[in-house]
């Protein structure tokens, strides 16, 4: 098929300092009957802030203008592989905006915000549901603290037994960044695995690496390329032997959810990312949320206070009983609006529901795989024949041997298609790495273009590199100067000079 092109909108939008007059106002809320209470004269300002005055009109038109120059999800396919930028239905949205939940103060007492106690309290019985696990903790803000938690209740749970040399952490190559960095940042030493050419945990390295002073098995499962640890109860089995604990990055859920329990794969902990698997929005820096399971031998180390229920007085409340927590981890109850939409998804698409939005998720990354594999100048490296889960890596190393356009050139090329770039250059073990990650809601139409779209820039690419280099043309902004960005970045207003 041809691909198709877009053209963006390009707007000669200026910044909102820029435009506007003195005394317009987009709302003027009416004067309150309070008394004006006195500030502290240290805290008032000398002068009147410098702040836009715009009409409301101008600020609409200003803020969909930009919005006409970005890409998301409801503008054309995200592929990003390993941030899962997948379509969130707004009823979630809306359900998160009830005032019932965002009214609520986090400090009324118990009785009067039961509704929102319960909302927390049933996300974590689907979790363990879901998992196996014993207790869920819903605090910590993202994957990244979700994995730190865990980390910190290994060390709580090890130290507790008295098994104060246990001070390493032994991680797969295929792990996500975080992991590494989570583990390091709980005090423990990194020890890296290699993989195998199938992406497989290398098990003789894994034998050789364990002793009793590891303190746990870190794995990102599927991992980074999107393949399933098939060996992953044997690994447990061995982790175990050495009195170690097994960890699951399980931000990858939707590749998985809904066919096998965490519990059944060997694991001990495990942090979900609800942004990425359970609705809530990823991107534009969160909020997030990173629920953390464990196994119930591990439950009294969790944050404090998990959402309760007492059912001889049908009351959900807040309990602090967990002499041996690791503490609190967050304010109040966490980021409270990505657990709604959580558990409102959860809730319409029950059990059967999410096994199938896992089966569709892993069946599109599969299908974009097969047809990207016969794309001249593209490979799929790694894990030849083996199916993957929600993602897949392909390479453009053969087609930058012939013409010289890399990972990067396609990444930026594939915009003037109205497509959003994969993750490139990760993971790091994978030469010109392009991530794909299609998600469960394109249809085959979506993932057809994709591959049309590079399909076509690797014939342009063989025929006049150039063509490639110059692109995109299409978008608000076109090609910037990467060495100027880097060396030499305008990063205010006043050093750019308006
Ligand atoms: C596999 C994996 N682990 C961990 C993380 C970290 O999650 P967060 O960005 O919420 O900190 C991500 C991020 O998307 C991820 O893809």
């Amino acid at each position: 098929m041809v691909a198709q092109k877009r053209q963006q909108a390009r707007w000669n939008e200026k910044l909102i300092t820029q435009k506007g007059g003195p005394g317009r106002r987009a709302f003027i809320p009416q004067q309150i009957e309070v008394p004006r209470a006195e500030v502290v004269s240290a805290w008032k300002r000398q002068k009147a802030a410098v702040l836009p005055e715009v009409s409301e009109l101008e600020l609409v038109r200003h803020i969909v203008r930009l919005s006409q120059m970005n890409h998301g999800v409801d503008v054309g396919p995200y592929p990003l592989g390993s941030c899962t930028m997948k379509y969130n239905p707004k009823v979630n949205e809306r359900i998160a905006r009830f005032d019932a939940f965002g009214m609520m103060h986090p400090d009324a007492p118990d009785i009067v915000q039961q509704g929102n106690i319960e909302v927390l309290y049933r996300l974590q019985e689907v979790l363990k549901g879901i998992t196996g696990f014993g207790g869920v903790t819903v605090q910590p803000a993202a994957g990244a603290q979700g994995e730190y938690v865990g980390m910190l209740i290994t060390k709580a749970y090890h130290e507790s037994r008295g098994e104060t040399k246990r001070n390493k952490v032994l991680v797969p190559d295929t792990a996500h960044g975080t992991n590494p960095a989570s583990a390091a940042m709980a005090g423990y030493k990194v020890v890296e695995l290699p993989s195998t050419e199938n992406g497989y945990v290398d098990l003789e390295a894994l034998e050789a690496a364990l002793d009793d002073t590891v303190a746990a098995f870190m794995i990102t499962n599927p991992n980074t390329l999107g393949i399933f640890e098939p060996h992953v109860k044997e690994i447990s089995e061995k982790v175990h032997k050495y009195g170690a604990l097994m960890y699951l990055d399980g931000a990858n859920f939707n590749g998985v959810v809904g066919v096998v329990k965490s519990v059944d794969m060997g694991f001990d902990i495990q942090h979900f990312n609800l942004h990425k698997t359970f609705s809530g929005p990823h991107g534009g820096g969160g909020p997030g949320c990173g629920p953390v399971g464990v196994v119930d031998h591990l439950v009294e180390f969790l944050p404090k206070p998990l959402a309760a229920y007492d059912a001889e007085n049908d009351r959900y409340y807040f309990d602090y009983d967990l002499p041996k927590s690791i503490g609190r981890v967050h304010g109040y109850h966490g980021n409270f609006g990505i657990a709604i939409r959580a558990l409102a998804h959860i809730y319409r698409n029950g059990g059967e529901g999410l096994r199938k939005m896992c089966e569709a998720a892993v069946l599109n990354a599969n299908y974009l795989m097969e047809k990207v594999k016969k794309i001249k100048g593209f490979s799929v490296p790694l894990a030849e024949g083996i199916p993957r889960k929600h993602e897949f890596i392909a390479s453009p190393v053969p087609l930058m041997r012939e013409t010289g356009i890399n990972a990067g050139d396609i990444a930026k090329a594939i915009l003037d298609y109205g497509i959003h770039s994969p993750t490139v250059y990760f993971p790091m073990i994978v030469k010109e790495a392009l991530l794909i990650e299609p998600t469960e809601g394109e249809t085959k139409d979506d993932l057809d273009a994709i591959v049309d779209a590079l399909r076509e820039i690797a014939e342009k690419a063989y025929e006049d590199a150039d063509i490639i280099h110059s692109m995109p043309k299409l978008t608000a902004k076109g090609r910037l100067n990467e060495y100027d960005l880097a060396k030499n970045p305008v990063l205010s207003q006043r050093q750019s000079g308006d």
